[in-house]
């Protein structure tokens, strides 16, 4: 029996299908989704502390230093749950009442953020706060197990920012602080300054830096074996308002910067300022966006010859609608390094009334070239640093710090790309798989407190898994790598958690093991368990399969056991059956027939099966099993096996029991859905009045999304409740969170256990908040 619900559900879960299918050709979701339970994750966080914002690893003793709000830690590397040292660093009463009379909030803003953690020496650190919009920094060192700030209260102005909630970057290359920030109170004068011997920065002007958010900077060692005697190299990432468009009056583009390190400023023009400093415009092309997306963070993929290294980056969509997107392009410094070394400049023009358009610079080119580094062939010249450069070849590069050309991606596209969630912070780490090829594997923290782990195999995205870091959705602010230790830790507003980059034993079979692709976990064949590489003894016989995902070397599956259920005729029979893998789907079968998923004798959910009015014709064995498509082929799998059958007059009722086999979870529901009490009358004509308001709205739902369809702008996340960054966007077996419209495609929903006679529906979308947000259906047995 089908509750007049049904019908706009169907149709709604038909025009989401087809949605997507147009619109997600290049998305990818993952495989699974591994709940908060069972991340197996180390966790930290203190009463009364928030904002673990920022981290520096010390492989070297083994701790991790955490940054946090008025607050620093020494942790464990190995357990971060155990704290071995903290410092406070609170601001004074004094600084925080002159901060709140300048505007800001007491308790938010004027507060001191530790941001800036590096180490110059073995014994010695260096760490700003931002100390209520007055940023200081201090020398904090780690003696006899204690952290110890040296009260040196340095000027922190350019080192660090002012806002706690404002981007920036900086790095200690030589014993010298790089620093991108800003310098001023109100945040309108962006620098990017090294704190040395003798200052440098750079000018203020709109074509240098045009309201940047600075995401990022290392250095690149590219003097090294480099046969014209080519400098050192500080990369920096940042994204700001174009000034080459005039299109558009405020359009945000991602850009990468390079310094030389051993620059030393011009000696009238520039003097102080950075010779060398060229930007470019960093592309991620995703096709059919207009907008170009927004750089996020970056990751330094080293490698023993720097010509190899590249940066990972993560970009998020750009656009006026709530449509978010997220997208991985990776980058060789190569290529970059090529862009400044050989391409062209742009140049402004002056058009009409005092107008700037930008555009390929054509003229002669001063020699040396513009803001290149001091190399052999200079040193030939005559210039032995920037402070020898001719005024001809400052100005030039004063005026034109951007290049005409463009940086591309490797493979000229996304590595990854997902819809519906803001992809935050990234890390990349190198592993070696089973045949010998090192694997680049990204681990992506998202918006709502998860981490995507995926790969690319030859152009094919694949997110391994998705692991909940944090119970409830909020946006992973810190993310550090461990080489030493293959740990991963996550930071945001309420803790820090520490993951594995890898734990095989969640994959139980071999066929899951193998399907995974996981370039860290093989199946051993004589232990008949999913291992970690590489695995610690020599001689085992291991299947992995990460391009090709081919089990075929894997052995028949274990025969799932069958357990028996009773059959009660008239009653609603339940069989629960739980899926593990968000993209395989979920079919039955009953006496070796594959059941009809329309038929209305049957709902199947993806975590059960439910038979309606059972009679006796429903006597019979049901299976339950996944289908999941790898590379076009696809793999079944048997997860459970029921025989119904009719009891046999006597011992009824205890027949219930017989047959439950251990394997059943304790929370599995009693298979016979006992039918409920009659109802008073005014509970049923109440549930029947919620249920007629509530196909009403379905109706006017349904109506309103095939306007927004037809008008063009359908967006799936205008569905849901919460802001759509937080929800999945290609989830097809997990419904958003939605209280006002039941469109429940039958096999998006859940189905929960239950006492009683009524039919809860809930959406499964747990996994992706944490908390039970679901709504209930209670629909009386006696209208189904
Ligand atoms: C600090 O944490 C609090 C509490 O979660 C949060 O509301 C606030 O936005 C965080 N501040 C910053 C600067 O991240
Ligand atoms: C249940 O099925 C029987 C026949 O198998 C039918 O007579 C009866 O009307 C059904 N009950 C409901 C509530 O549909």
């Amino acid at each position: 029996m089908s509750s007049p619900l049904l019908i706009p559900d169907v149709l709604c879960g038909l025009l989401l299908f087809c949605a997507f299918t147009v619109l997600c050709a290049l998305d990818c979701t993952p495989r699974k989704s591994v709940p908060y339970e069972s991340s197996h994750l180390k966790v930290f966080r203190e009463e009364g502390i928030w904002n673990y914002s920022s981290m520096l690893m010390r492989e070297d003793l083994g701790l991790l230093i955490l940054g946090a709000r008025e607050a620093i830690y020494a942790l464990d590397i190995n357990n971060i749950s155990f704290a071995k040292a903290k410092a406070s660093w609170q601001v004074t009463q004094e600084k925080r009442n002159e901060c709140t009379y300048k505007g800001k909030h007491p308790d938010i803003e004027c507060r001191n953020y530790i941001r800036t953690l590096h180490q110059i020496n073995s014994n010695v650190m260096y760490v700003c706060g931002t100390n209520a919009f007055n940023p200081i920094c201090d020398d904090l060192t780690y003696v006899d197990g204690k952290l110890k700030l040296q009260g040196k209260q340095e000027e922190g102005k350019g080192k660090c920012p002012f806002d706690p909630f404002q981007r920036y970057s900086s790095i200690v290359v030589d014993g010298d602080l790089y620093s991108a920030t800003v310098l001023n109170f109100l945040g309108s004068e962006p620098v990017i300054l090294r704190s040395s011997q003798t200052v440098l920065r750079s000018e203020f002007k709109s074509s240098w830096l045009n309201e940047p958010t600075f995401i990022y900077m290392d250095v690149v060692p590219e003097s090294m074996d480099s046969p014209e005697n080519d400098d050192d190299k500080i990369y920096m990432f940042f994204s700001e308002n174009a000034v080459e468009f005039d299109f558009y009056s405020k359009l945000v583009v991602s850009r990468v910067a390079r310094i030389c390190k051993s620059d030393r400023g011009g000696l009238r023009t520039l003097q102080r300022k950075w010779t060398s400093f060229l930007k470019a415009t960093l592309d991620c092309p995703v096709p059919g966006n207009i907008l170009p997306y927004v750089i996020q963070d970056v990751y330094h993929v080293r490698y023993d010859n720097w010509r190899e290294n590249m940066f990972y980056a993560i970009f998020t969509s750009q656009s006026a609608s709530n449509d978010v997107s997220s997208a991985v392009c990776a980058y060789s410094v190569l290529d970059i390094n090529g862009v400044f070394a050989h391409g062209k400049y742009k140049t402004p023009v002056p058009v009409e009334a005092s107008h700037m358009k930008w555009v390929m610079y054509t003229g002669d080119l001063p020699v040396p070239r513009p803001g290149a580094c001091i190399n052999n062939a200079a040193r030939a010249s005559g210039i032995n640093s920037s402070l020898d450069l001719p005024d001809k070849n400052l100005q030039f590069i004063r005026d034109r710090p951007l290049m005409d050309d463009s940086v591309k991606p490797l493979t000229g596209k996304p590595l990854l790309f997902r819809r519906g969630i803001s992809f935050t912070r990234l890390v990349v780490d190198r592993t070696f798989a089973l045949d010998g090829q090192a694997y680049l594997v990204m681990f992506v923290g998202t918006d709502n407190g998860f981490v995507q782990k995926a790969v690319n195999y030859n152009g094919e995205m694949h997110i391994i898994e998705e692991l909940q870091l944090f119970r409830s959705p909020e946006p992973i602010t810190v993310l550090r790598l461990s080489t030493n230790t293959s740990q991963l830790y996550a930071g945001s507003a309420s803790g820090v958690v520490q993951m594995p980059v890898a734990d095989c034993s969640r994959y139980s079979s071999c066929l899951d093991c193998v399907l995974a692709r996981d370039p860290y976990c093989a199946w051993d064949l004589s232990t008949q368990h999913c291992t970690t590489l590489p695995s610690p003894s020599k001689d085992v016989d291991l299947v992995q399969s990460l391009k090709e995902g081919n089990p075929s070397r894997c052995p028949d599956p274990v025969p799932v056991k069958v357990m028996n259920r009773s059959l009660v005729l008239g009653n609603n029979i339940k069989l629960p059956c739980q899926k593990d893998l968000i993209l395989a789907k979920v079919n039955w079968s009953f006496t070796g027939k594959p059941l009809n998923p329309s038929n209305r004798k049957y709902s199947i959910y993806s975590d059960g099966l439910i038979i309606y009015n059972a009679s006796a014709a429903d006597a019979g064995r049901y299976a339950c099993g996944t289908v999941e498509q790898v590379l076009s082929k696809q793999y079944h799998r048997t997860l459970a096996i029921y025989e119904l059958h009719i009891p046999s007059l006597v011992n009824d009722k205890d027949n219930t029991e017989v047959g439950m086999s251990k394997e059943e979870s304790p929370t599995t529901a009693p298979t016979v859905v006992e039918p409920s009490p009659p109802q008073s009358r005014s509970t049923m004509n109440s549930l029947m009045a919620i249920e007629i308001a509530l196909a009403v709205v379905s109706v006017l739902l349904l109506a309103l999304l095939l306007w927004n369809f037809s008008k063009g702008h359908l967006s799936l996340h205008r569905f849901s409740r919460q802001k759509p960054s937080k929800q999945p966007s290609k989830q097809p077996r997990s419904l958003p969170p939605n209280d006002s419209a039941p469109y429940l495609r039958q096999e998006d929903t859940s189905l929960e256990s239950t006492e009683r006679a009524g039919l809860f529906l809930y959406p499964n979308n747990n996994h992706r908040n944490g908390t039970d947000r679901s709504l209930k259906y209670a629909m009386d047995e006696s209208e189904i």
